[in-house]
């Protein structure tokens, strides 16, 4: 399904954004305390990351309840 292979897409993508943010903090904070929004800069992504990865978690179950087909879950 395409909306479901975007968010996929989506949601590994902004791992990596998410990374550098946290990579990007440990760094700049060897000069001292960075500003404000490099401190909370991971937030965005996380954020946008928690909504993608529910979608992706709650899957299954919608498809479950949509087809009432077990084995072929289980089989996958
Ligand atoms: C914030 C809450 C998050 C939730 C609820 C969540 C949930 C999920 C779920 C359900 C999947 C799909 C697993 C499957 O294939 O069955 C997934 C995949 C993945 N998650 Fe998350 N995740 C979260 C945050 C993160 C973070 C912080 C990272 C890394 C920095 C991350 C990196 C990934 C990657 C790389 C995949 C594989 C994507 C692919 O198939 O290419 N996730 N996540």
């Amino acid at each position: 399904m395409k909306i479901t292979s975007f968010i996929r897409q989506s949601h590994r993508w902004l791992s990596i954004a998410f990374t550098a943010t946290v990579i990007a903090n440990f760094a700049l904070r060897i000069h001292g305390a960075p500003p404000p929004w490099v401190t909370y800069s991971p937030l965005a992504p996380l954020f946008l990351l928690m909504f993608s990865g529910l979608y992706m978690f709650a899957l299954p179950y919608a498809k479950r309840r949509r087809t009432g087909n077990l084995i072929e879950d289980r089989a996958s």
